[in-house]
């Protein structure tokens, strides 16, 4: 656990979201139809970033609501490169001009819901790059959520391409509720339409949280498989863990388990199943700082939050398959009246770091 007292307000502007990233949409792996290297989406220079989706996500979280209640079955039109949506319906983009850049379009539910895709019709030509990928999960810069770590899917399994004017009759469904659909259009006109779904899950493992409560909870659940879970946010937060049975309940037999308590270090002391809080700059948590590590079973931990001030905020489980294990954590954003308190983890962007 490292504190640290005192942080230079500029870096904290910085970590705000000030600074100038880049999106690289690449297009690694898994393809229909056969694109060679310079048909790919290549890196993209441009200012869009984190702080472009969570602009987005600040919108959506201002119109979905009346839309969702009132369940209209309205068709959304595209026309924002960098587009998030939380709304089941019908999706169509017209390519209005042409700049070779690749897009994406972010789209999340509820913690348990999968997202079921269909395309309607692609009329993107195979010329210019143009290309259409539905991805399983969401990327950008070049780095995935779910990180490729805690997927069941190899990376190239979560990508599906297409290009030319065709029928897809294949029906995706994402592993959990976050999926993209990245493009990139050949010439003006060009065409593509798609429905949304949202469809039960009975097991969610790895959950991006964008809750429109103001201090949500949550719990992560492995149902006794061995499976790496995490629940990643996409703003600076305190992490209270509420409750904790984590390397201790067999996922076997049952029996009475007693109250070990947090403990911490789990990893050194030769145990398998542990929760780590901390927070990373971009969307994966490989790139991660811990804040703290633990497990145990405890029915009332954590009196003291880790503060984690990042672009990601994530709290991961890692199971053996041995235990039935869950941990319960509440979520509090942090902002600008946190910083002069002491906070767990602060992410620097690299070029600061670098330094
Ligand atoms: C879960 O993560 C741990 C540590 O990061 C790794 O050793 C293990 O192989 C992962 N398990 C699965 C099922 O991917």
């Amino acid at each position: 656990m490292s504190y640290l007292t005192s942080v230079p307000v500029v870096i904290i502007l910085v970590v705000l979201g000030l600074s100038e990233v880049r999106v690289v949409l690449g297009f690694p792996g898994g393809s229909e139809t056969q694109l060679t290297k310079d048909d790919r989406l290549g890196p993209l220079h441009s200012t869009l970033g984190l702080l472009s989706l969570r602009s987005s996500l600040a919108s959506v979280k201002d119109v979905s609501k009346p839309i969702r209640s009132k369940r209209t079955a309205r068709e959304h039109h595209i026309t924002d490169c960098i587009h998030m949506t939380s709304e089941e319906g019908e999706f169509y983009h017209k390519a209005l001009s042409v700049d070779g850049q690749a897009c994406g379009i972010y789209i999340f539910s509820e913690p348990d819901q999968n997202i079921e895709l269909r395309f309607n019709y692609l009329d993107v030509p195979c010329e210019n790059g143009g290309l259409v990928s539905v991805v399983d999960g969401w990327e950008l810069r070049g780095e995935f959520f779910p990180s490729t770590r805690d997927h069941q899917k190899p990376l190239r399994a979560r990508f599906n391409e297409f290009c030319g004017e065709r029928k897809i009759k294949k029906v995706f469904t994402s592993s959990q509720n976050v999926a993209l659909i990245q493009y990139r259009m050949p010439t003006r006109g060009t065409s593509f339409s798609f429905t949304v779904r949202f469809v039960k899950n009975p097991t969610p493992c790895n959950v991006f949280f964008q809750s429109d409560e103001l201090e949500p909870i949550y719990t992560l659940r492995n149902y006794g498989k061995r499976v790496n879970c995490s629940l990643s946010t996409l703003f600076p937060a305190a992490v209270n863990t509420v409750a904790l049975d984590v390397g201790v309940t067999p996922s076997i037999q049952r029996g009475i388990q007693l109250e070990t308590g947090t403990i911490h270090k789990c990893q050194k002391r030769g145990l398998d199943d542990y929760v780590e809080v901390g927070g990373s700059f971009g969307l994966d948590n490989r790139y991660m700082q811990v804040a703290d590590s633990f497990c145990g079973l405890n029915s009332k931990p954590g009196k003291y939050p880790e503060t984690v001030f990042c672009e990601t905020t994530t709290v991961r489980m890692v199971s053996s398959g041995s235990f039935d294990n869950s941990v319960t954590v509440h979520l509090r954003q942090i902002g600008e009246n946190d910083i002069d308190r002491h906070l767990s983890v602060v992410c620097l962007p690299e070029d600061i770091t670098e330094e």
